[in-house]
C-alpha cells in the first residue's frame, strides 16, 4: 500500500481526487488548515504551507506527495507568490529532509503558456507568463525540477465536473477578463485528473512535465451554456489568437493516458457536469 500526502484536499480538484485515491487503495493523508470532513480512512494532518515546522509530520513516512495546494482566485499577488512559490519551497524542503525517497507529483496550469502561441502549447514550449499566478507556478515548477527529488508536473487545463461550479463561473469570468465567446479552452473532467495522477503515481511521468486535456477543446460560449450560468453574448469580432488557451495532450497519450470523459458533451450526456 502506498502512503500518499495530498495537499489542497479541500479545493475543487483535491476534494474530488481524494476519494479516488482512497478507492484506488492508497493510504491517504490530507494536509488541512481547518476542521473539515474527509473520506473514511483518510488521516488529517494539521498544517500550513506557510508554516514549515507543521510539514514534518505531514511528510514523514510517505511514499508520494500529490501537491495541489495553491492560491489563485484572488488579486493579492503577494499572497499568490507566498502560497505557490514559498509554500512549495517549504513543502519540498520538508520532503527532502524527512521523506527524500518520496515521489512528488505537482499540479501546475496550462496558463503558464504564452498567449502568443501559434499552435496548441506543448510541454517544452517557452513559458514566460506575466501574471502572478502562472509566473509563480513556473517558478514552483523550477524548484521541483531542481530539487533532486523524484518528480512530475501535471499541467492541468480548465477542470470541471461533479457540480464543482467551475463551468458556471465562466459567465462571470468572461466579462471580467474580456474573454471572447469563441475563445477555446482545453478542458478536463475531474475523473481524468485522477486518471493522470494515478499514472503519475505509478512512475510513468517521472521527470516530465505533462499536459492534461480531454479530446475536444470547448468555447467560452459553450462552457457558459453548459455550466448553466448566465449566457455569454456571441460576437462577430475576430479572435485575437485562436491558439491561446489550447494545450497539446499528445504526450500524456503517448505515456498511456486515455480520457475517461472524452468531451464536455459526453460529461453532459452522462450527467456528471
Ligand atoms: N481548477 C482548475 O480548473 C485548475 C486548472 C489548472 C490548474 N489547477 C491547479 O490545480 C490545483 C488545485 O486547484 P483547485 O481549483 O482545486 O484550487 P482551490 O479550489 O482554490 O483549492 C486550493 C487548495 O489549496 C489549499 N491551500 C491554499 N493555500 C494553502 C496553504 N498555505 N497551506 C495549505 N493549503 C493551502 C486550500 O486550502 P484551504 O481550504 O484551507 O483554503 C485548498 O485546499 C492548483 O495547484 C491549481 O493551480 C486547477
Amino acid at each position: 500500500m502506498t502512503t500518499i500526502l495530498l495537499t489542497g484536499s479541500t479545493g475543487l480538484v483535491g476534494s474530488r481526487l481524494l476519494p479516488r485515491l482512497v478507492a484506488a487503495g492508497h493510504d491517504c493523508r490530507a494536509l488541512v488548515r481547518r476542521d473539515t470532513e474527509l473520506p473514511d480512512g483518510v488521516t488529517a494532518v494539521r498544517g500550513d504551507l506557510d508554516e514549515p515546522a507543521s510539514l514534518r509530520a505531514a511528510v514523514e513516512g510517505v511514499d508520494a506527495v500529490v501537491h495541489l495546494a495553491a492560491l489563485f482566485r484572488t488579486t493579492d499577488e503577494a499572497a499568490i507568490w507566498q502560497a505557490n512559490l514559498d509554500g512549495t519551497r517549504h513543502l519540498l524542503e520538508a520532503v527532502s529532509t524527512h521523506a527524500p525517497g518520496a515521489r512528488v507529483v505537482m499540479a501546475s496550469t496550462g496558463n503558464v503558456y504564452d498567449a502568443t502561441a501559434i499552435r496548441p502549447s506543448r510541454e517544452d514550449d517557452a513559458c514566460s507568463p506575466g501574471a502572478a499566478y502562472p509566473a509563480s507556478k513556473v517558478a514552483a515548477e523550477t524548484l521541483l525540477r531542481e530539487s533532486g527529488l523524484t518528480w512530475s508536473i501535471l499541467r492541468l487545463p480548465f477542470v470541471y465536473g461533479e457540480g464543482d461550479g467551475h463551468l458556471a463561473s465562466i459567465s462571470a469570468l468572461a466579462p471580467r477578463f474580456g474573454l471572447h465567446p469563441a475563445h477555446t479552452y482545453s478542458v478536463a473532467h475531474h475523473r481524468d485528473v485522477a486518471g493522470l495522477v494515478h499514472l503519475a503515481l505509478s512512475g510513468v511521468t517521472d521527470g516530465r512535465i505533462v499536459n492534461l486535456t480531454d479530446d475536444a477543446p470547448v468555447t467560452v460560449w459553450e462552457m457558459a451554456r453548459l455550466g448553466g450560468g448566465d449566457p455569454v453574448d456571441g460576437s462577430a469580432a475576430p479572435l485575437e489568437n485562436p491558439w491561446s488557451g489550447r494545450m497539446d495532450g499528445s504526450l500524456a497519450r503517448e505515456l498511456g493516458f486515455r480520457p475517461e470523459v472524452p468531451t464536455i458533451h459526453a460529461a453532459a450526456a452522462a450527467g456528471i457536469l
